[in-house]
């Protein structure tokens, strides 16, 4: 945890964003896999861990904004607990860690809730994801599920996510080192890429590192010679020379901060030369978002920028033809790339994506596109100092979609069909590495950059 100071400025800050009524805050409860003993590992809400730190299940929050008052709600442990859990401390204690004044059992939250509900106070809740917390929120508030998200507190949601969205120094730290476990996983897994290696066997290793070395992997591992499949998490297949595997995966410290990195080895060590043209072409991309990341610009304009590289690069390998700019306007290199730059990172991976996509990733200057392909954008708003982002563009020749485009003759006067079904079974390629905006521009999170040239994959991957 932080100091208790940092949760207590971050909840006075949010306070001061919301005029009045009670803000309600639900800490995650353990959740059973196949029986209710045999739980998944525990991962806290992430707004909870932001403003209280407290990682442990079946704890919930209040700030009064009227009152003034703070309030943890939780139990403290019996004797059946301690025996299987060995001596925890007090929730006095755990409300000191965060600075959190009045503690009250959980039992108590409905009480608390009923008595604000009888008075006509607005409760502000944020939209809840897991079903416990769903059944919680009908029982505390009489709101049927399917009703939650709409009913969620749009000043609430907003308030939270001006605070989280701008990264403080000790969050950096945090994520600094979340890139580290995530470069020394992507490092383990190039070395063990070779041919008869099973895709589970590395998928393993890099999940065994993520909780060794952090918590826990950021988001299951994505890993697949059918890169193709932009989120493969089938690992059954023995790698094969000839082939490419796109892995995409990163670690969660201990504090929950995430790293995501994407790279895309050649099965058998070496690229071939038609992997490395689209390979470099993708590179360039990756390389063209970093050199323009920077305050004040939108990360729509960014992700348009990155769409005319690879529409050039394709257009060179006789894929693409036609005027650049009409083609990138037109949508057409989303048959190739069919998803966005990036999106914001902090505690989740996708940073505050349960919150809702367009209120983390869009605002009033920028409003999310329609079109197939920019619509998948996670992140176009206007960048500032200190936001996290990923920069994960990528080329995929995914055959249903190409078959579907070319049936349709879909966007003909910009993409060679032709050309393009000679690359059917190429596979895909995704580059990935984070960025925290600095005043200037930009800067890679971590103390490095992953390998990322096919020079230094191929050397890293064979020495
Ligand atoms: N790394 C997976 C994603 O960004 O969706
Ligand atoms: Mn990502």
């Amino acid at each position: 945890m932080f100091s208790a100071t940092i949760y207590q400025q971050r909840r006075l800050r949010l306070r001061e964003q919301i005029p009045s009524g009670l803000l309600l805050f639900l800490g995650n409860v353990e959740a059973p896999m196949n029986y209710n003993a045999n739980i998944y590992r525990f991962r806290q809400d992430s707004s909870f861990l932001y403003f209280f730190g407290l990682d442990e299940p079946a704890l919930a929050g209040i700030i009064d904004v009227d009152a003034v008052t703070e309030t943890l709600f939780g139990n403290d442990v019996d004797m059946d607990d301690i025996i299987w859990m060995g001596p925890q401390p007090s929730m006095r204690d755990k409300a000191d860690k965060c600075g959190v004044k009045n503690v009250m059992p959980y039992a108590k939250l409905a009480d608390v809730v009923a008595e604000a509900v009888k008075k006509g106070r607005t409760i502000h809740f944020l939209p809840p994801y897991r079903f416990a917390n769903k059944l919680l929120l009908k029982n505390l508030l009489n709101i049927a599920p399917e009703e939650q998200k709409a009913k969620a507190s749009p000043e609430f949601i907003r308030a939270v996510v001006n605070l989280r969205i701008t990264k403080e120094a000790c969050e950096i730290a945090e994520i600094d080192k979340a890139c580290n476990i995530g470069y020394a996983i992507h490092i383990a897994a190039m070395k063990l890429c070779k041919p008869g290696i099973r895709e589970s066997c590395i998928a393993g290793v890099i999940e065994g590192m993520a909780i060794s070395e952090g918590y826990m992997p950021s988001f299951p591992v994505i890993l697949s010679q059918n890169g193709e499949t932009l989120h493969n998490h089938d690992h059954s297949q023995i790698l094969t020379e000839g082939r490419l595997l796109v892995i995409d995966a990163g670690a969660e410290t201990t504090m929950h901060y995430a790293s995501d990195f994407t790279r895309t080895l050649p099965a058998g060590g070496r690229y071939t030369s038609k992997q490395k043209e689209v390979y470099d072409i993708v590179l360039a991309a990756n390389n063209r978002a970093f050199n323009l990341t920077k305050p004040g610009i939108t990360y729509r304009s960014v992700h348009l920028e990155v769409a005319k590289v690879i529409t050039e690069g394709l257009q060179q390998l006789g894929l693409m033809k036609g005027d650049v700019e009409a083609s990138v306007a037109a949508g057409a290199h989303a048959l190739f790339f069919p998803h966005g730059l990036g999106h914001q990172m902090g505690l989740d991976v996708h940073d505050m994506e349960d919150l809702g996509e367009n209120y983390v990733g869009y605002d009033n200057e920028t409003e999310r596109a329609k079109q197939f392909g920019l619509g998948y954008l996670r992140m176009g708003r206007k960048l500032q100092v200190n936001y996290c982002v990923s920069n994960e563009p990528g080329i995929y020749f995914i055959p249903a979609l190409i078959e579907q485009w070319k049936q349709e003759n879909k966007l003909a006067e910009f993409i060679n069909y032709t050309r393009v079904t000679g690359y059917i079974g190429f596979g895909g390629i995704r580059l990935e590495d984070d960025l925290l905006i600095t005043e200037n521009g930009c800067r890679i999170l971590g103390d490095k950059r992953l390998p990322i040239t096919t020079e230094e994959v191929e050397s890293t991957m064979n020495n």
